[in-house]
């Protein structure tokens, strides 16, 4: 029987476990520190500050060099247990986003990038300083390998904004719509669709979109509009619109009250888990701090790896993570690891048992 994972401990020393048993994942997210130079605290009443009282959630003070080895260590670790489809999304900050590309291009092959998405994670600023006021993050994502990825793009819905200018015609039962030409650019060689239809021969350098027989079925449907000179439109309506594919642009705020300092937005992490992992894979973050990646992959059919050094959010986590069945494994030093060896099965967590949140010490 499978469980999730959780190692409370330095992730390097987990995803070595990961390794040694043979574990593969198929998706990483990961946000790690940011170099930001601050020290995040935690209290009863309040997760998100880096000053005033408060126990220390988690410490960003590495700077330079020593934080990209680190970081550059982190990463080839991580490799290490990515499945050949897999791919990874880091979520960096301004400050060093432009250093982490690098170390990425370097781990996983510049030929592998696949986007630097914009993340807006806040409301505009009025700071009096005399600079643009900042907004945004940066997810970097790369694949495993350059050829198959799992990849299923969540469309989103239109705006009515969206759909008042997409569509900007009614027809006579009050159905939006709007209307595209039935030629592309280029021209058919021999093909039916470079020929007359209707003895109207497709604009200079054009062809039509469609075979002749699939155009008059569209003109019997009502799917064709006719301009007063006779030009043939194709015809879309708005309620059978498919929605929008994402670009490289997503607004997701993180929540105003968190309950661990710099806690992500669930829905973001939603929508990277649907896009990049199927049921039943497993996902990755050994940065998970409030534990929300391993909640939302959970919530979706996933099955989830979790690591993070600091006992604050393992705290956290531990209380989230209550009512689930996961396989806790102590990376505290004076603890000795007692997850049996490979199974030979890669996807099984040897030693799993049954019941919600259980100890299992390192040897
Ligand atoms: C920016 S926070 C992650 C926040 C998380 N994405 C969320 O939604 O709550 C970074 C986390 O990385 C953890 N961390 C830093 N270095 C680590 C290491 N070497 N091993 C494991 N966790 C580490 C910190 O303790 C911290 O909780």
């Amino acid at each position: 029987m499978r469980a999730h994972l959780f190692y409370a401990g330095d992730n390097v020393r987990g995803l070595a476990i990961l390794k040694r048993q043979g574990l593969l994942v198929d998706l990483v997210y990961i946000d790690p520190p940011f170099a930001t130079g601050n020290d995040f605290l935690i209290s009863e009443k309040r997760a998100n500050s880096i000053s005033g009282n408060g126990a220390l959630a988690y410490s960003d003070r590495r700077k330079g060099k020593e934080y990209l080895d680190s970081l550059h260590h982190q990463l080839r670790a991580i490799k290490e247990v990515m499945s050949p489809t897999g791919s990874i999304y880091v979520h960096i900050g301004l400050a060093v986003e432009h250093h982490v590309r690098l170390l990425l291009d370097d781990v996983f092959g510049a030929g592998n990038f696949r986007n630097s998405i914009t993340r807006i994670k806040c409301n505009p600023k009025n700071f009096a300083r005399n600079s643009y006021g900042n907004i945004r993050d940066t997810i970097l994502f790369y694949s495993n390998s350059p050829k198959e990825i799992t990849w299923n793009p969540q469309r989103e819905s239109l705006t009515t904004e969206d759909i008042e200018r997409l569509y900007p015609l009614l027809d006579e039962q009050g159905r939006r719509y709007t209307t595209t030409p039935l030629h592309a650019p280029g021209v058919t060689q021999n093909g039916e669709t470079g020929k007359a239809w209707r003895g109207m021969a497709p604009p200079e350098g054009r062809h039509w979109r469609y075979r002749p027989e699939k155009l008059e079925a569209l003109d019997e449907q009502g799917l064709i509009a006719w301009s007063s000179t006779g030009n043939p439109r194709l015809i879309k309506y708005a309620d059978q619109a498919k929605g929008k594919l994402p670009q490289d642009v997503w607004e997701y705020k993180d929540p105003q009250n968190p309950l661990y300092p710099t806690q992500k937005n669930a829905e973001m992490l939603k929508r990277i888990i649907l896009t990049s992992s199927n049921p039943g894979d497993t996902v990755l973050d050994c940065f998970a701090g409030s534990g929300e990646t391993l909640l939302v992959a959970h919530e979706h059919g996933r099955y989830f790896v979790g690591m993070d050094i600091s006992s604050a959010a393992q705290e956290v986590i531990r209380q989230r993570l209550a009512d689930l069945q996961v396989e806790w494994v102590e990376g505290n030093e004076n603890f000795r690891l007692r997850i049996s060896r490979a199974t030979g099965q890669s996807k099984e967590f040897a030693g799993c048992r049954t019941g919600s949140t259980q100890s299992v010490a390192e040897t």
